[in-house]
């Protein structure tokens, strides 16, 4: 089976796409991870990408009179790129239908919750001041529901009693490279 050819967005660290690049290495992976794209100049997962022999881009929103103006330039780059997946990594911009129906099936996101528990902003401190006992996150495909579409893998962490929002972000974000590195797999063989 041929590697699907994928195009991860971000907007800022990129450590899960850096956790994507890292498992792609391996000749074996069913992916490959051909292309980036932030939204900001400075997002630091740029150099990471530029560094390991990935064409990077930046296709800033402010540039763009509308959030459709920005979503069609943006899905025309990544269709010049002969890409097959959407990876979606900390990419912090509400889409909109304009680049989700290009990319139906094909575009996933990584959220930091058990969805649908937490969509939008604040995961950590939510789940606290809920008294969770348990926290996570999820890939789920991008639909046009925000962080409603398809869940394909989750995993689940504790909610220990002295967490506090950074403690709890960082214990989901170790689970969230190899949940994404699974869940990317579980697309890229499944057409
Ligand atoms: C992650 O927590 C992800 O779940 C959320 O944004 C964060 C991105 O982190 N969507 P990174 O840029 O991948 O390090």
């Amino acid at each position: 089976m041929r590697r699907k050819r994928v195009g991860v967005l971000i907007s800022g660290r990129g450590s899960n796409m850096r956790a994507l690049i890292e498992a792609a290495r391996d000749p074996a992976y069913p992916a490959e991870i051909v292309h980036v794209v932030s939204n900001k100049a400075d997002a630091g997962g740029l150099a990471y990408a530029a560094s390991q022999g990935i064409s990077t881009a930046v296709l800033s929103h402010k540039d763009h009179p509308s959030r459709e103006a920005y979503d069609a330039a943006l899905s025309a780059h990544l269709k010049a790129q002969g890409l097959d997946i959407i990876c979606c990594a900390g990419f912090m911009r509400i889409l909109t239908p304009v680049i989700i129906n290009d990319w139906q099936g094909r575009m996933l996101n990584i959220h930091p919750s058990l969805l649908p528990l937490y969509k939008g902003l604040h995961t950590h401190e939510r789940a606290l001041a809920d008294s969770a006992t348990e926290h996570g996150a999820s890939v789920h495909i991008v639909t046009a529901e925000l962080d409603g579409g398809p869940v394909v893998e989750q995993a689940r962490v504790p909610v220990l009693p002295d967490d506090t929002p950074e403690t709890l972000a960082a214990r989901v974000l170790t689970v969230e490279h190899p949940l994404y590195v699974r869940a990317l797999a579980k697309l890229a063989t499944s057409f």
